[in-house]
């Protein structure tokens, strides 16, 4: 394993190494390794170094030399999960998190050339005891290709801020505030934007005093109404209720993911509403590409739709007019701009199919970055091949991290 840390090779090329980070402790753990296989493959090997690491679903850091020759191994002892892009086990991220070597970023400025201090331990059993090694690996800049809890709600952006390295995507508050739908719809509120009507409650409200939840939501909102833990994705603990029957369970089953619960008006009432999403890319001057739309296979977009269901249509460019497009795409860098997001964004929206008009729905501040992913997909469609936006994004990162620089932090 030595011959990935600071090898005179690595040390001649010159290229930019980029630290690709993936897996992590969310439940979107498995979409994370197809993601991260994906830039893999698809990288510019001729300009970039890859240094892959991988975060267990238990929150270890581990490193590989070449990820792609881990394959081999590949990991027995792991529950074969099929997601539709494709099996997460089979990949060469599963590999790295299977075969590699402990690692961590310290949390403080690092020298040049040695931003990840690697530690001799077996990556199988990550002894309490762990002893740094003497040797170091560099890496230029990181891509968090992490989603949802503790990847795209601004704590490993907190990490790799305090430890002065640049990294591609948004920093801590516009992770954190793309996270939190309270916060993001207050935030949308606040710019202007069209958001549906909604109420927040917090868990130990609604198990004190459900009746007063009850009546509260009722005078607000009419049935169907979604039900959401404010800070998650991949549609896990959403439910749409139907009635006054279904509310109870729906606020339980939220309120297992999360203190605050956000209900909201259904849009479309009894019939499904059109799903529109806009892919935005840049930092201070973020453009956006033309929007795709998705027809779920399901009730709504939930889990089994988005990741298991063959049944999903994505449809690139969505059937929209000219004014509806440069509506979707004004609304999506004007949301991009409302949570001070940077590098790329996936906004999605919601439209009532009879009145055709819209509402913002969410920002996703790390889409799903597969090569078959709506993010890259619509990209690809405005003409950015998936090669050509690694490299955009990787220049974005290092960009923000120049204009930080600028900024002094005491007289
Ligand atoms: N207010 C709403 N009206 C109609 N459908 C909704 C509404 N909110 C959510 N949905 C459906 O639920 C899905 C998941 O909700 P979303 O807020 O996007 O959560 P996540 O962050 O988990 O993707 C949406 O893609 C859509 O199908
Ligand atoms: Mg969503």
């Amino acid at each position: 394993m030595q011959e990935l840390v600071c090898s005179r090779e690595s040390w001649t090329m010159d290229k930019l190494r980029v630290g690709i980070l993936f897996g992590g402790r969310s439940g979107e753990h498995e979409v994370s390794l197809l993601s991260a296989a994906s830039v893999f493959n698809a990288i510019n090997k001729n300009k970039y170094e890859v240094v892959p690491i991988g975060i267990t679903k238990q929150g270890h850091w581990v490193t590989a030399a070449d990820a792609e020759r881990l394959l081999k191994g590949k990991p027995a002892d792991h529950e074969p999960r099929h997601l539709r892009a494709g099996d997460p086990d089979a990949t060469s991220a599963a590999a790295v998190l299977a075969n590699g070597q402990s690692v961590v970023v310290p949390p403080e400025p690092q020298q040049p050339g040695s931003s990840l201090t690697a530690f001799q331990t077996d990556a199988s059993t990550h002894a309490l005891v762990r002893r740094a090694t003497d040797r170091a690996i560099n890496v230029d800049i990181i891509f968090p290709v992490l989603h949802g809890t503790f990847g795209e709600d601004g704590t490993i952006q907190g990490l790799l801020e305090l430890a002065d390295l640049p990294y591609v995507g948004a920093g801590v508050l516009g992770s954190a505030a793309g996270m939190d739908k309270d916060i993001m719809k207050a935030l949308f509120r606040a710019a202007g934007l069209p958001i549906v009507k909604h109420v927040t409650v917090l868990r130990g409200d609604w198990e004190t005093e459900p009746k007063k939840v009850q009546k509260l939501i009722e005078s607000k909102l009419r049935y169907p109404v979604f039900v959401k833990p404010a800070n998650l994705g991949s549609s896990v603990g959403i439910s749409k209720a139907h009635d006054r029957k279904e509310l109870g369970p729906a606020i339980d089953e939220a309120a297992k993911f999360d203190r605050k619960i956000v209900i909201e008006q259904g849009v479309g009432g009894k019939v499904k509403a059109r799903e529109i999403e806009c892919s935005v890319l840049g930092n201070d001057k973020p453009e956006a590409s033309l929007p795709g739309e998705i027809v779920p296979g399901q009730e709504f977009y939930d889990y089994n739709a988005k990741y298991l269901d063959e049944g999903s249509q994505l449809i690139i460019p969505a059937k929209l007019s000219n004014t509806e497009t440069k509506k979707v795409q004004q609304l999506a860098i004007a949301a991009f701009k409302a949570v001070d997001c940077s590098g790329l964004a996936r906004v999605d929206f919601l439209m009532e199919p009879k009145t055709r008009k819209i509402y913002l729905n969410e920002i996703n501040t790390m889409p799903g970055f597969t090569s078959i992913s709506m993010y890259p997909k619509l990209w690809a469609a405005t003409g950015v091949t998936y090669p050509e936006l690694i490299e955009r994004l990787i220049e974005l990162g290092l960009e923000r991290h120049q204009e930080k620089k600028k900024n002094q932090y005491s007289r």
